[in-house]
Protein backbone atom coordinates (compact mmCIF):
# COMPACT_ATOMS: atom_id res chain seq x y z
CA UNK A 1 0.00 0.00 0.00
CA UNK A 2 1.54 3.75 -0.81
CA UNK A 3 -1.52 6.13 0.96
CA UNK A 4 0.01 6.55 4.09
CA UNK A 5 -2.25 4.95 7.39
CA UNK A 6 -5.46 6.88 8.57
CA UNK A 7 -5.19 9.60 10.83
CA UNK A 8 -7.62 11.27 13.00
CA UNK A 9 -9.95 13.88 12.04
CA UNK A 10 -8.30 16.85 13.48
CA UNK A 11 -5.76 19.73 12.69
CA UNK A 12 -1.79 18.69 13.17
CA UNK A 13 -1.64 21.32 16.10
CA UNK A 14 -4.42 19.81 17.82
CA UNK A 15 -2.74 16.55 17.30
CA UNK A 16 0.12 17.85 18.86
CA UNK A 17 -1.65 19.61 21.79
CA UNK A 18 -3.49 15.97 22.76
CA UNK A 19 -0.07 14.45 22.27
CA UNK A 20 1.98 16.83 24.41
CA UNK A 21 -0.65 17.47 27.35
CA UNK A 22 -1.83 13.64 27.57
CA UNK A 23 0.35 11.61 25.45
CA UNK A 24 -1.19 8.02 26.46
CA UNK A 25 -4.50 8.72 26.16
CA UNK A 26 -3.75 10.07 23.06
CA UNK A 27 -2.22 6.69 21.55
CA UNK A 28 -5.08 4.52 23.10
CA UNK A 29 -7.62 6.60 21.40
CA UNK A 30 -5.96 6.51 17.78
CA UNK A 31 -5.00 3.12 18.22
CA UNK A 32 -9.00 2.30 19.10
CA UNK A 33 -10.26 4.26 16.67
CA UNK A 34 -8.25 3.71 13.42
CA UNK A 35 -6.28 0.24 13.96
CA UNK A 36 -2.92 -0.29 13.06
CA UNK A 37 -0.94 1.66 11.90
CA UNK A 38 -1.97 4.37 12.14
CA UNK A 39 -0.45 8.10 11.11
CA UNK A 40 -0.07 11.38 13.37
CA UNK A 41 0.37 14.50 11.91
CA UNK A 42 2.45 17.18 14.06
CA UNK A 43 2.75 20.98 12.48
CA UNK A 44 6.36 21.31 10.72
CA UNK A 45 6.67 17.76 10.93
CA UNK A 46 6.64 14.86 8.30
CA UNK A 47 3.96 12.69 9.12
CA UNK A 48 4.44 9.97 11.67
CA UNK A 49 3.29 6.25 11.23
CA UNK A 50 2.68 4.28 14.52
CA UNK A 51 3.01 0.55 14.74
CA UNK A 52 3.28 -2.18 17.28
CA UNK A 53 2.98 -5.56 16.04
CA UNK A 54 6.19 -7.17 17.02
CA UNK A 55 7.22 -8.10 13.20
CA UNK A 56 7.12 -4.31 12.47
CA UNK A 57 8.87 -3.56 15.46
CA UNK A 58 11.67 -5.92 14.14
CA UNK A 59 11.53 -4.07 10.48
CA UNK A 60 11.89 -0.94 12.24
CA UNK A 61 14.67 -1.70 14.88
CA UNK A 62 16.73 -3.95 13.17
CA UNK A 63 16.18 -1.98 10.07
CA UNK A 64 19.24 -1.18 7.70
CA UNK A 65 20.37 2.09 10.14
CA UNK A 66 21.53 3.96 6.84
CA UNK A 67 17.77 4.00 6.11
CA UNK A 68 15.93 3.88 9.61
CA UNK A 69 17.97 6.81 11.37
CA UNK A 70 17.18 7.33 14.72
CA UNK A 71 19.97 10.67 14.99
CA UNK A 72 17.45 12.95 13.42
CA UNK A 73 14.20 12.47 15.94
CA UNK A 74 16.36 13.48 18.66
CA UNK A 75 17.39 16.63 17.10
CA UNK A 76 15.29 18.29 19.71
CA UNK A 77 17.92 17.86 22.34
CA UNK A 78 21.22 19.33 20.34
CA UNK A 79 20.95 22.66 22.45
CA UNK A 80 21.53 20.29 25.44
CA UNK A 81 23.83 17.74 24.32
CA UNK A 82 25.69 19.28 21.49
CA UNK A 83 26.71 17.99 17.79
CA UNK A 84 28.81 15.63 18.55
CA UNK A 85 26.97 13.62 21.07
CA UNK A 86 25.84 9.86 19.89
CA UNK A 87 22.13 10.60 20.73
CA UNK A 88 22.21 13.09 17.53
CA UNK A 89 24.45 10.92 15.13
CA UNK A 90 23.67 8.48 12.25
CA UNK A 91 25.40 6.33 9.61
CA UNK A 92 29.72 5.86 9.90
CA UNK A 93 29.64 8.74 12.91
CA UNK A 94 27.30 7.06 15.14
CA UNK A 95 28.88 3.98 15.17
CA UNK A 96 32.36 5.52 15.33
CA UNK A 97 30.91 7.24 18.57
CA UNK A 98 29.32 3.63 19.35
CA UNK A 99 32.19 2.22 19.52
CA UNK A 100 34.29 4.48 21.81
CA UNK A 101 31.14 4.96 24.54
CA UNK A 102 29.60 1.93 24.99
CA UNK A 103 32.73 -0.47 26.61
CA UNK A 104 32.43 1.35 30.17
CA UNK A 105 28.65 0.02 30.00
CA UNK A 106 29.05 -3.41 29.48
CA UNK A 107 28.11 -6.17 32.04
CA UNK A 108 31.40 -7.24 32.97
CA UNK A 109 32.44 -3.06 34.23
CA UNK A 110 29.15 -3.20 36.72
CA UNK A 111 30.85 -4.68 39.15
CA UNK A 112 33.12 -1.60 39.26
CA UNK A 113 30.20 0.52 40.17
CA UNK A 114 28.29 -1.47 42.66
CA UNK A 115 29.59 -0.51 45.78
CA UNK A 116 29.66 3.20 44.97
CA UNK A 117 25.98 2.40 43.56
CA UNK A 118 24.94 0.73 46.82
CA UNK A 119 26.73 3.57 49.19
CA UNK A 120 24.74 6.44 47.46
CA UNK A 121 21.56 4.28 47.76
CA UNK A 122 22.48 3.50 51.61
CA UNK A 123 23.21 7.20 52.38
CA UNK A 124 20.25 8.58 51.05
CA UNK A 125 17.19 5.54 52.53
CA UNK A 126 18.75 6.20 55.71
CA UNK A 127 17.53 9.91 55.84
CA UNK A 128 14.60 8.96 54.60
CA UNK A 129 11.33 9.36 57.00
CA UNK A 130 9.23 6.80 58.60
CA UNK A 131 5.42 6.77 58.89
CA UNK A 132 4.37 9.93 56.74
CA UNK A 133 3.85 10.30 53.14
CA UNK A 134 7.04 10.88 51.19
CA UNK A 135 8.02 11.77 47.87
CA UNK A 136 9.77 8.63 46.78
CA UNK A 137 10.25 10.18 42.91
CA UNK A 138 13.01 13.21 43.75
CA UNK A 139 14.39 10.89 46.29
CA UNK A 140 15.31 8.31 43.55
CA UNK A 141 16.57 11.36 41.49
CA UNK A 142 18.93 12.61 44.17
CA UNK A 143 20.05 8.78 44.35
CA UNK A 144 20.34 8.54 40.38
CA UNK A 145 21.67 11.91 40.03
CA UNK A 146 24.75 11.01 42.73
CA UNK A 147 25.48 7.51 40.52
CA UNK A 148 25.59 9.48 37.44
CA UNK A 149 28.18 12.46 38.87
CA UNK A 150 30.14 9.81 40.65
CA UNK A 151 30.61 6.76 38.40
CA UNK A 152 30.30 8.42 34.98
CA UNK A 153 31.76 11.82 35.68
CA UNK A 154 34.34 10.54 38.41
CA UNK A 155 33.70 13.72 40.42
CA UNK A 156 34.41 13.04 43.92
CA UNK A 157 32.45 14.23 46.56
CA UNK A 158 33.48 17.74 47.43
CA UNK A 159 32.80 21.38 46.24
CA UNK A 160 32.85 20.90 42.56
CA UNK A 161 30.54 17.76 43.67
CA UNK A 162 27.46 19.85 45.27
CA UNK A 163 27.82 22.73 42.43
CA UNK A 164 27.32 20.21 39.90
CA UNK A 165 24.47 18.51 41.30
CA UNK A 166 22.57 21.92 42.41
CA UNK A 167 23.41 22.89 38.53
CA UNK A 168 21.96 19.98 37.19
CA UNK A 169 19.13 19.83 39.64
CA UNK A 170 18.05 23.43 38.51
CA UNK A 171 18.02 21.94 34.44
CA UNK A 172 16.32 18.98 35.43
CA UNK A 173 13.34 20.87 37.62
CA UNK A 174 13.79 24.01 36.54
CA UNK A 175 10.21 23.37 33.78
CA UNK A 176 8.15 20.37 33.84
CA UNK A 177 6.53 21.31 30.22
CA UNK A 178 8.95 21.09 27.16
CA UNK A 179 12.17 21.62 29.06
CA UNK A 180 13.87 20.89 25.57
CA UNK A 181 12.31 23.72 23.79
CA UNK A 182 12.84 25.52 26.30
CA UNK A 183 16.30 25.19 25.80
CA UNK A 184 15.99 25.94 21.90
CA UNK A 185 15.07 29.26 23.04
CA UNK A 186 18.35 29.25 24.69
CA UNK A 187 16.32 29.61 28.57
CA UNK A 188 19.42 27.32 29.90
CA UNK A 189 22.73 28.14 28.07
CA UNK A 190 23.34 30.48 31.94
CA UNK A 191 23.45 27.07 33.71
CA UNK A 192 24.55 25.06 30.85
CA UNK A 193 27.89 27.16 30.23
CA UNK A 194 28.41 26.90 33.83
CA UNK A 195 27.73 22.70 34.05
CA UNK A 196 30.54 23.18 30.68
CA UNK A 197 32.96 25.15 32.76
CA UNK A 198 32.64 22.24 35.52
CA UNK A 199 32.79 19.55 32.57
CA UNK A 200 35.99 20.63 31.03
CA UNK A 201 37.34 21.12 34.52
CA UNK A 202 36.82 17.28 34.89
CA UNK A 203 38.19 16.35 31.37
CA UNK A 204 41.17 18.04 32.13
CA UNK A 205 41.82 16.65 35.03
CA UNK A 206 41.18 13.31 33.59
CA UNK A 207 43.51 13.19 30.92
CA UNK A 208 46.05 14.71 33.12
CA UNK A 209 45.55 11.50 35.36
CA UNK A 210 45.36 9.01 32.85
CA UNK A 211 48.42 11.09 31.28
CA UNK A 212 50.27 9.87 34.76
CA UNK A 213 49.09 6.40 34.56
CA UNK A 214 46.65 7.01 37.41
CA UNK A 215 44.19 4.14 36.81
CA UNK A 216 40.66 4.97 37.74
CA UNK A 217 36.78 3.44 37.48
CA UNK A 218 35.13 5.77 36.01
CA UNK A 219 33.16 6.36 32.63
CA UNK A 220 34.79 9.74 32.28
CA UNK A 221 38.58 8.37 32.51
CA UNK A 222 37.68 5.42 30.06
CA UNK A 223 36.26 8.02 27.62
CA UNK A 224 39.57 9.83 27.84
CA UNK A 225 41.53 6.62 27.70
CA UNK A 226 39.31 5.03 24.38
CA UNK A 227 41.07 5.27 21.16
CA UNK A 228 39.50 4.89 17.68
CA UNK A 229 40.67 2.48 15.05
CA UNK A 230 43.48 5.10 14.42
CA UNK A 231 44.26 5.99 17.70
CA UNK A 232 42.68 9.12 18.24
CA UNK A 233 41.39 9.92 21.36
CA UNK A 234 38.02 11.71 21.73
CA UNK A 235 38.06 15.57 21.32
CA UNK A 236 37.17 17.57 24.47
CA UNK A 237 33.84 18.45 22.59
CA UNK A 238 33.03 15.17 22.21
CA UNK A 239 33.63 14.22 25.29
CA UNK A 240 31.61 17.16 27.27
CA UNK A 241 28.64 16.66 24.61
CA UNK A 242 28.64 12.89 25.50
CA UNK A 243 29.08 13.51 29.39
CA UNK A 244 25.79 15.65 29.29
CA UNK A 245 24.09 12.87 26.95
CA UNK A 246 25.06 10.18 29.60
CA UNK A 247 23.61 12.94 32.48
CA UNK A 248 20.17 13.26 30.07
CA UNK A 249 19.99 9.61 28.86
CA UNK A 250 20.96 7.90 31.97
CA UNK A 251 19.54 9.73 34.67
CA UNK A 252 15.98 10.87 34.92
CA UNK A 253 15.19 7.47 32.85
CA UNK A 254 16.84 5.62 35.58
CA UNK A 255 15.24 7.12 38.73
CA UNK A 256 11.39 7.87 37.14
CA UNK A 257 11.95 3.89 36.60
CA UNK A 258 12.51 3.39 40.05
CA UNK A 259 9.73 5.50 41.25
CA UNK A 260 7.06 3.44 38.94
CA UNK A 261 8.64 0.38 40.53
CA UNK A 262 8.57 1.55 43.92
CA UNK A 263 4.51 2.30 42.93
CA UNK A 264 4.08 -1.20 41.65
CA UNK A 265 5.75 -2.55 44.72
CA UNK A 266 2.75 -0.64 46.94
CA UNK A 267 -0.03 -1.62 44.73
CA UNK A 268 0.76 -5.25 45.00
CA UNK A 269 1.60 -6.03 48.50
CA UNK A 270 2.13 -9.98 47.35
CA UNK A 271 4.53 -8.95 44.92
CA UNK A 272 6.36 -6.71 47.51
CA UNK A 273 6.37 -9.43 49.82
CA UNK A 274 8.02 -11.78 47.25
CA UNK A 275 10.23 -9.27 46.22
CA UNK A 276 10.98 -9.00 50.49
CA UNK A 277 11.73 -12.59 50.49
CA UNK A 278 14.08 -13.12 47.93
CA UNK A 279 15.85 -10.29 48.84
CA UNK A 280 16.27 -11.74 52.31
CA UNK A 281 17.41 -15.10 51.05
CA UNK A 282 20.02 -13.53 48.68
CA UNK A 283 21.34 -10.27 50.86
CA UNK A 284 20.35 -11.06 54.05
CA UNK A 285 21.06 -7.85 56.27
CA UNK A 286 22.74 -6.25 53.41
CA UNK A 287 24.46 -4.63 52.36
CA UNK A 288 24.14 -5.39 49.12
CA UNK A 289 27.53 -6.84 47.10
CA UNK A 290 27.96 -6.56 43.02
CA UNK A 291 27.54 -10.57 43.69
CA UNK A 292 23.92 -10.76 44.75
CA UNK A 293 22.51 -8.52 41.84
CA UNK A 294 22.64 -10.91 39.28
CA UNK A 295 20.95 -13.52 42.14
CA UNK A 296 17.68 -11.03 42.13
CA UNK A 297 15.64 -12.70 39.23
CA UNK A 298 12.20 -11.99 40.59
CA UNK A 299 13.09 -8.17 41.84
CA UNK A 300 14.55 -7.90 38.02
CA UNK A 301 10.90 -9.32 36.76
CA UNK A 302 9.24 -6.38 38.91
CA UNK A 303 11.79 -4.02 37.17
CA UNK A 304 10.85 -5.43 33.88
CA UNK A 305 7.22 -5.99 34.35
CA UNK A 306 6.84 -2.48 35.44
CA UNK A 307 8.38 -1.16 32.25
CA UNK A 308 6.11 -3.01 30.60
CA UNK A 309 3.19 -1.82 31.95
CA UNK A 310 4.99 2.09 32.17
CA UNK A 311 7.83 2.10 29.70
CA UNK A 312 8.88 5.90 30.39
CA UNK A 313 9.26 6.55 26.51
CA UNK A 314 6.60 4.96 24.73
CA UNK A 315 7.71 5.69 21.35
CA UNK A 316 11.18 4.72 19.69
CA UNK A 317 11.38 6.34 16.48
CA UNK A 318 13.34 6.12 13.08
CA UNK A 319 13.12 8.86 10.14
CA UNK A 320 13.40 7.31 6.58
CA UNK A 321 16.37 8.40 4.65
CA UNK A 322 14.59 6.40 1.39
CA UNK A 323 11.86 4.81 0.70
CA UNK A 324 11.08 2.01 2.80
CA UNK A 325 8.29 -1.34 3.61
CA UNK A 326 7.27 -1.65 7.00
CA UNK A 327 4.38 -4.06 7.19
CA UNK A 328 2.16 -4.36 3.94
CA UNK A 329 2.71 -0.29 3.30
CA UNK A 330 5.24 1.01 1.12
CA UNK A 331 6.39 4.22 3.16
CA UNK A 332 8.05 7.63 1.31
CA UNK A 333 11.40 9.02 2.33
CA UNK A 334 11.21 11.10 5.12
CA UNK A 335 8.20 9.86 7.30
CA UNK A 336 8.93 8.82 10.57
CA UNK A 337 8.55 5.86 11.67
CA UNK A 338 7.65 4.58 15.42
CA UNK A 339 7.48 1.31 17.17
CA UNK A 340 5.40 2.31 20.02
CA UNK A 341 6.46 0.21 23.09
CA UNK A 342 3.58 1.45 25.06
CA UNK A 343 0.98 -0.11 22.64
CA UNK A 344 3.23 -3.09 21.78
CA UNK A 345 3.64 -4.20 26.01
CA UNK A 346 0.02 -3.81 26.14
CA UNK A 347 -1.01 -6.15 23.19
CA UNK A 348 -3.11 -9.02 24.25
CA UNK A 349 -1.79 -11.37 21.43
CA UNK A 350 1.45 -10.88 22.90
CA UNK A 351 1.03 -10.72 26.42
CA UNK A 352 -1.89 -12.65 27.96
CA UNK A 353 -4.09 -10.81 30.04
CA UNK A 354 -1.79 -7.38 29.56
CA UNK A 355 -3.08 -5.58 32.41
CA UNK A 356 -2.32 -7.52 35.06
CA UNK A 357 1.01 -7.24 36.86
CA UNK A 358 3.13 -10.26 37.23
CA UNK A 359 6.55 -10.15 37.75
CA UNK A 360 6.44 -14.12 36.45
CA UNK A 361 6.15 -13.23 32.49
CA UNK A 362 10.40 -12.23 33.24
CA UNK A 363 11.39 -14.72 35.14
CA UNK A 364 13.29 -17.87 33.85
CA UNK A 365 11.77 -16.87 30.09
CA UNK A 366 13.30 -15.15 27.12
CA UNK A 367 11.33 -12.63 25.93
CA UNK A 368 11.45 -11.63 22.19
CA UNK A 369 13.27 -8.01 22.01
CA UNK A 370 10.30 -6.90 19.62
CA UNK A 371 7.47 -7.58 22.16
CA UNK A 372 9.46 -6.09 24.99
CA UNK A 373 11.62 -3.14 24.23
CA UNK A 374 11.54 -0.55 26.80
CA UNK A 375 15.86 -0.04 26.26
CA UNK A 376 14.83 0.24 22.27
CA UNK A 377 16.76 -2.03 19.86
CA UNK A 378 18.97 -3.01 16.91
CA UNK A 379 22.25 -0.70 16.35
CA UNK A 380 20.48 1.46 19.06
CA UNK A 381 19.84 0.28 22.12
CA UNK A 382 20.36 2.32 25.05
CA UNK A 383 23.89 2.08 26.44
CA UNK A 384 23.23 2.03 29.55
CA UNK A 385 20.46 -0.69 29.51
CA UNK A 386 22.94 -3.14 31.76
CA UNK A 387 24.09 -0.28 33.84
CA UNK A 388 20.35 0.55 34.64
CA UNK A 389 19.42 -2.72 35.45
CA UNK A 390 22.17 -2.94 38.15
CA UNK A 391 21.78 0.54 39.72
CA UNK A 392 17.68 0.14 39.92
CA UNK A 393 18.33 -3.56 41.10
CA UNK A 394 20.91 -2.54 44.15
CA UNK A 395 19.08 0.68 45.13
CA UNK A 396 15.29 -0.97 45.45
CA UNK A 397 17.27 -4.63 47.45
CA UNK A 398 19.82 -2.07 49.22
CA UNK A 399 16.19 -0.02 50.28
CA UNK A 400 14.04 -2.82 51.05
CA UNK A 401 16.68 -4.54 53.07
CA UNK A 402 15.93 -0.68 55.90
CA UNK A 403 12.74 0.09 54.34
CA UNK A 404 8.54 -1.67 53.37
CA UNK A 405 6.98 0.81 51.33
CA UNK A 406 3.13 1.05 51.82
CA UNK A 407 0.72 3.30 49.80
CA UNK A 408 -0.95 6.63 50.98
CA UNK A 409 -4.35 5.88 51.44
CA UNK A 410 -6.68 6.68 48.15
CA UNK A 411 -3.65 8.29 46.46
CA UNK A 412 -3.40 6.91 43.10
CA UNK A 413 -0.20 8.59 40.61
CA UNK A 414 -1.59 10.11 36.80
CA UNK A 415 1.00 9.66 34.08
CA UNK A 416 2.73 13.13 33.37
CA UNK A 417 5.36 14.34 30.95
CA UNK A 418 8.28 15.44 33.09
CA UNK A 419 11.63 16.48 30.92
CA UNK A 420 11.80 13.58 28.29
CA UNK A 421 9.78 10.95 30.30
CA UNK A 422 6.67 9.88 31.24
CA UNK A 423 6.70 9.85 35.12
CA UNK A 424 3.87 9.30 38.31
CA UNK A 425 2.68 12.38 39.63
CA UNK A 426 2.46 14.43 42.73
CA UNK A 427 6.54 13.12 43.47
CA UNK A 428 4.79 9.58 44.16
CA UNK A 429 4.41 9.66 47.48
CA UNK A 430 4.64 6.48 49.84
CA UNK A 431 4.34 5.56 53.59
CA UNK A 432 7.54 3.76 54.94
CA UNK A 433 7.85 1.59 57.63
CA UNK A 434 10.65 0.09 59.61
CA UNK A 435 11.71 -3.61 57.80
C1 LIG B 1 15.57 2.65 33.02
C2 LIG B 1 16.53 3.36 32.47
C3 LIG B 1 16.67 3.62 31.01
C4 LIG B 1 15.78 3.47 29.99
C5 LIG B 1 14.33 2.97 30.07
C6 LIG B 1 16.46 3.84 28.76
C7 LIG B 1 15.88 3.80 27.51
C8 LIG B 1 16.54 4.16 26.35
C9 LIG B 1 15.92 4.16 25.04
C10 LIG B 1 14.49 3.75 24.75
C11 LIG B 1 16.85 4.58 24.16
C12 LIG B 1 16.65 4.77 22.64
C13 LIG B 1 16.90 3.44 21.95
C14 LIG B 1 16.44 3.41 20.52
O1 LIG B 1 16.22 4.46 19.91
O2 LIG B 1 16.30 2.28 19.98
C15 LIG B 1 18.06 4.86 24.89
C16 LIG B 1 19.24 5.31 24.32
C17 LIG B 1 20.35 5.64 25.03
N1 LIG B 1 20.53 5.49 26.39
FE1 LIG B 1 19.19 4.75 27.72
N2 LIG B 1 17.74 4.22 29.06
C18 LIG B 1 17.91 4.09 30.41
C19 LIG B 1 19.08 4.34 31.12
C20 LIG B 1 20.26 4.75 30.56
C21 LIG B 1 21.50 4.93 31.28
C22 LIG B 1 21.69 4.64 32.76
C23 LIG B 1 22.41 5.41 30.39
C24 LIG B 1 23.86 5.76 30.60
C25 LIG B 1 24.34 6.13 31.71
C26 LIG B 1 21.77 5.50 29.09
C27 LIG B 1 22.37 5.94 27.94
C28 LIG B 1 21.79 5.93 26.70
C29 LIG B 1 22.45 6.41 25.50
C30 LIG B 1 23.85 6.98 25.40
C31 LIG B 1 21.55 6.20 24.44
C32 LIG B 1 21.78 6.54 22.97
C33 LIG B 1 22.21 5.28 22.24
C34 LIG B 1 22.41 5.49 20.75
O3 LIG B 1 21.79 6.41 20.18
O4 LIG B 1 23.17 4.71 20.15
N3 LIG B 1 20.46 5.09 29.23
N4 LIG B 1 17.85 4.59 26.22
Amino acid sequence: MTALPPSLPQSPIVQFYRWAKAPIPFLEECHKRLGEPFTIRWPGAPPTVVFSHPDQVKEILAGDANVFYGGVSNAITGPVVGKQSIFLSDGDVHTYLRRLVAPPFTGARMRAYGDVMREIANEAVSRWPLGKPFQINPAVHEISLDVVMRTIFGVEKGENFERLRSLCLQVMTRSEFFPLIQAKLGLFRPVLSQIDAILYAEIARSRAEAAEGIERQDVLHLLVSARDESGKPLSDQALRDNLVTLLLAGHETTATTLAWTFYRLTKHPEVLEKAREEIARVVGKGPVKPDDVVKLEYLEGVIKETLRLFPILPLMARDLQAPARVGEWDLPKDTCVIASTYLTHRRADVWPDPERFDPMRFVGTRVSPYAFYPFGGGTRLCVGMSFAYYEMKIVIAQALTKIVPRPVPGFEPRVIRTSTVLAPSDGMPVILEAA
